[in-house]
């Protein structure tokens, strides 16, 4: 595995890879702190493709300024030694000043649907996540891109962007890795004490529950949204940050459940946050009997 930690190398190594252009590239970014939920992006990354590259790098421009950037886990060691592991070719690992040089002064915002869900409650977030993202796919320039549904909203800003902007890259979502108790796999989850810990599965356990109902034919958001709310039952540990129902295609907010549903949740547990969510089929919308 090569590591690169410029453009220039990086622009290098992909030059010595794939010298006449030939080899498909697919591309996995990450912040790091790997798990297994990044490995599934890389091990995908690598079968669809002749060559594999991943991207380490803490985005500062995503965190907001109460958030986590320095405290952020931070492993490099261990990081470069599973993406090796996984087969991987190129890992770009660039340093703040190589992504964000002072005379740095361009943002990509995407706009509407960054307004609800976790746009709404982290100003700034996602024109940070469409900023460095832009800027990677311009570096590494690959055929396909790998990002987790476990941040579905991401997703969606990373099709809107490589759509609006004629990027020639396959977007691919891949599903979320779990606990084998039911928590999403997550960086953040090191953050949660024992007790913690135990208390998150309160959070997945909702999911499940809303995408039961809905599947069962609840068509009706309240219903949902209100066992769920039961199901979290919040305290002084426990904050409800949003728990929404919205269509997959537009991530417009729905009352009335029809149609390929993103049930979504965000809690802040002591003082860690942590997001989950599934697309759930809630079927057709009804015969109106019109022609
Ligand atoms: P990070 O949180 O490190 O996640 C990197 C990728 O791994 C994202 O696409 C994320 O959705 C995916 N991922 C995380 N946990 C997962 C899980 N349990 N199952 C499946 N996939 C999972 O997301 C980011 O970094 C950044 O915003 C980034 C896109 C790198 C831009 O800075």
């Amino acid at each position: 595995m090569i590591t690169a930690t410029t453009i220039d190398e990086a622009r290098a190594a992909l030059q010595e890879l794939n010298p006449d252009g030939g080899k498909s590239v697919g591309f996995t970014p990450t912040m790091g702190s790997l798990h297994q939920g990044h490995l599934s992006l890389v091990r995908a990354s690598r079968e669809e493709n002749d060559i594999s590259v991943a991207s380490v790098f803490v985005n500062p421009t995503q965190f907001g300024p109460e958030e986590d950037f320095e405290n952020y886990p931070r492993d490099s060691e261990q990081d470069s030694r599973l993406l090796q592991r996984e087969g991987v070719d190129l890992l770009f690992n660039p340093q703040p000043e190589e992504i964000y040089p002072p005379q740095f002064h361009t943002s990509v915002r995407v706009k509407k649907i960054t307004e609800n869900l976790c746009g709404a409650s982290r100003p700034g977030h996602f024109d940070g996540v469409a900023t460095v993202v832009t800027k990677l796919l311009n570096i590494i320039r690959p055929h396909r891109a790998y990002f987790g549904l476990k941040d579905a909203q991401q997703v969606k800003v990373v099709e809107t962007i490589t759509r609006d902007l004629n990027m020639n890259v396959e977007i691919r979502p891949m599903p979320i890795v779990r606990e084998a108790d039911g928590l999403a796999l997550s960086s953040r989850n090191r953050y949660l004490s024992a007790e913690e810990r135990q208390r998150s599965l309160c959070l997945s356990q909702s999911i499940f529950t809303a995408a039961e109902m809905i599947e069962g034919g609840e068509h009706d958001s309240d219903v949902v949204v209100a066992r769920m709310k039961e199901l979290l039952a919040p305290d002084d540990q426990l904050e409800i940050d949003y728990i929404s129902t919205v269509g997959w295609e537009t991530l417009d907010e729905l009352r009335d459940l029809r149609g390929t549903v993103l049930v979504a949740a965000a809690i802040t547990l002591g003082s860690t946050r942590l997001i989950d969510n599934a697309i759930v089929d809630a079927g057709e919308f009804p015969e109106t009997g019109e022609e």
